[in-house]
């Protein structure tokens, strides 16, 4: 019996505390016009959750999808802070505009614009691939565009409806996704993705006179075992 409520106790007073510091956030997702008439809410913990809004466009399954959501974040830090925008060559990009918000009530309300693309070269590029129910992709290289002036590698999942596909993507990115640690999760309508790994580093300045740099890296590339042999000759002698 003492046990018994001993085990209950912190339960019991875990809930006052919550119901004490809850927050309240807009819910909604779907396009832009049923997220506007959304009047349903979401409770989340004030000491460490949050409300985030987001207006995403993906050309991930291959056709162009708009969606729009807003909702209650369980740990405020979880998601990613800022708009993200991703280009995996062959059509497939994700463009992520989100904001998050813990102050008030229905904080995330508001109304945010999809990022829009930008197929203006800024002389930059980055391995790019995506592939579905892989651990890697094989990439090629791609000019990026636009502020896509970082280049990411990340792998995770997809969680759609009830299932769990896992990605793996490489391509030119904007820079707000250098802060992105692994196990992030991207909110969006439709789906649910988890990075599981990523990284994301300064693109390389796309080789202006032919292909000088890359033969030069190239011929390197070459003479490195007929290195490695004389170190090892000499390592032997
Ligand atoms: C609430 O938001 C502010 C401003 O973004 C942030 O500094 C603070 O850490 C957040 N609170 C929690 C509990 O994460
Ligand atoms: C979220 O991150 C901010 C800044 O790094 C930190 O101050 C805050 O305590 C974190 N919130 C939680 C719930 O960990
Ligand atoms: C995000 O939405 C806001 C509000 O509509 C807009 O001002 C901003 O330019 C958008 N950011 C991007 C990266 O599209
Ligand atoms: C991925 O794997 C799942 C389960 O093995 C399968 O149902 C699905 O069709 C696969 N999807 C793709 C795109 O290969
Ligand atoms: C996710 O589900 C939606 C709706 O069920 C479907 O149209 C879309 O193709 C799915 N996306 C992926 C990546 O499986
Ligand atoms: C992402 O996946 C990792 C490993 O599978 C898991 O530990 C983590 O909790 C997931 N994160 C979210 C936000 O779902």
């Amino acid at each position: 019996m003492v046990s018994f409520i001993l085990c209950l106790l912190p339960a019991l007073l875990a809930t006052t505390n919550a119901q004490a510091a809850n927050l309240n956030c807009n819910l909604c997702s779907g396009t832009a016009a049923s997220c506007q008439a959304s009047t349903q809410t979401c409770p989340v913990d004030k000491a460490k959750g949050g409300c985030f809004t987001v207006a995403e466009e993906n050309t991930l399954d291959g056709t162009k999808t708009t969606s729009f959501s807003r909702g209650c974040l369980t740990d405020y830090n979880s998601t990613i802070k800022d708009p993200v925008t991703v280009t995996l060559g062959n059509g497939k990009y994700l463009r992520i505009n989100t904001t998050r918000c813990n102050d008030t009530d229905n904080c995330n309300s508001g109304t945010l614009a999809v990022p829009t693309g930008s197929t203006t070269v800024n002389g930059l590029q980055c391995p790019t691939c995506f592939a579905l129910n892989v651990t890697s992709c094989n990439s090629q290289i791609t000019p990026c565009t636009g502020d896509e002036t970082y280049c990411i590698d990340f792998i995770g999942t997809i969680q759609n409806g009830s299932a769990t596909l896992s990605l793996a993507a490489k391509g030119c990115a904007t820079a707000s996704t250098k802060d992105i640690p692994a196990g992030t999760s991207l909110v969006s309508a439709f789906s649910t993705y988890n990075l599981t790994k990523v990284t994301s580093n300064p693109a390389e300045k796309t080789p202006t006179s032919g292909a000088s740099p890359a033969l030069g890296r190239f011929s390197f590339a070459l003479y490195l075992p007929g290195l490695t042999g004389l170190l090892l000759v000499k390592l032997l002698a």
